[in-house]
């Protein structure tokens, strides 16, 4: 990678670093992006599936699509992405991550300091209780009953058309405006939010490092877009910030 001096020294100064990231970044470990032909399940886009709407009208057809993909998921490790992102956690305490995949893959790749802006698939909540507990893949093939008040669980993801958890979302607000550098990997800007963030991070002066296989909705925002594959482009550059 051919980076200027002068950019090569704002990375090791800079201060406050905050990584977005998107379904492209766990695209290198086989977990389908959202948007992609392959993100289609039978013949249903997931803004078909994961809308309060077709839970309620449907619960059996989203759970089996839920199912598929938590199955699908355990079978998926973290890729060079992930953990080029772990190990600059483990270097930078002044690092944060903001993300919108709900695979568990940053987590398991050994990163903690973490924001799931979208939920987590691994983690149910009850319709009525709304307790949540993790999700036992061969118990929730039985029995989608909450243990608790044997109501109905459904997924504790942020679906289509629901709001955002405050407290989660004010954190990732507060974290966009005072980070120096932010980097956008994997994710096409199709939700208005986490595009927010950045025009946010952008506003307060950040300096915005796109990854991407194609331009996206973030692109407007970036300093620096380099396209190509996280997996490929993340191990080489996260040494310039440690
Ligand atoms: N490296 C980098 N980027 C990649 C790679 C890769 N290997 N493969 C694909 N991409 C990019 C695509 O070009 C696209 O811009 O990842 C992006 C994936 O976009 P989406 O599928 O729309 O995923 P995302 O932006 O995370 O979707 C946002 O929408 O469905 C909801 O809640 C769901 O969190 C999700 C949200």
């Amino acid at each position: 990678m051919q980076l200027s001096t002068v950019l090569i020294e704002k990375f090791k100064t800079s201060k406050n670093i905050l990584a977005l990231t998107g379904a492209g970044i766990s695209a290198e470990s086989g977990v389908p992006t959202f948007r992609g032909k392959e993100g289609l399940w039978k013949e249903y886009r997931a803004e078909e599936l994961a809308t309060p709407h077709a839970f309620k009208r449907d619960p059996k057809l989203v759970w089996e699509w839920y199912l598929w993909r938590i199955e699908l998921i355990s079978t998926k490790s973290p890729n060079p992405a992930h953990f080029a992102l772990a190990e600059l956690e483990m270097k930078r305490s002044d690092f944060h991550l903001i993300t919108q995949n709900v695979d568990g893959l940053h987590k398991r790749s050994g990163s903690e300091k973490i924001i799931e802006i979208h939920g987590n698939i691994f983690r149910n909540r009850c319709t009525n209780c709304n307790r949540t507990f993790d999700s036992d893949p061969s118990k929730l093939k039985n029995s989608t009953e909450c243990p608790n008040c044997k109501n109905l669980v459904r997924p504790d993801v942020l679906w289509f058309g629901e709001s955002y958890d405050t407290d989660l979302l004010n954190r990732a607000v507060s974290l966009a405006e005072r980070s120096e550098i932010v980097f956008v990997i994997g994710s096409s800007g199709a939700v208005g939010i986490p595009v927010e963030l950045a025009r946010i991070a952008k506003e307060n002066g950040a300096f915005v490092i796109e990854i991407n296989i194609d331009p996206s909705g973030y692109s407007r925002y970036s300093d620096l877009f380099l396209q190509g594959k996280a997996g490929e482009i993340l191990p080489e550059l996260i040494p310039y910030f440690i």
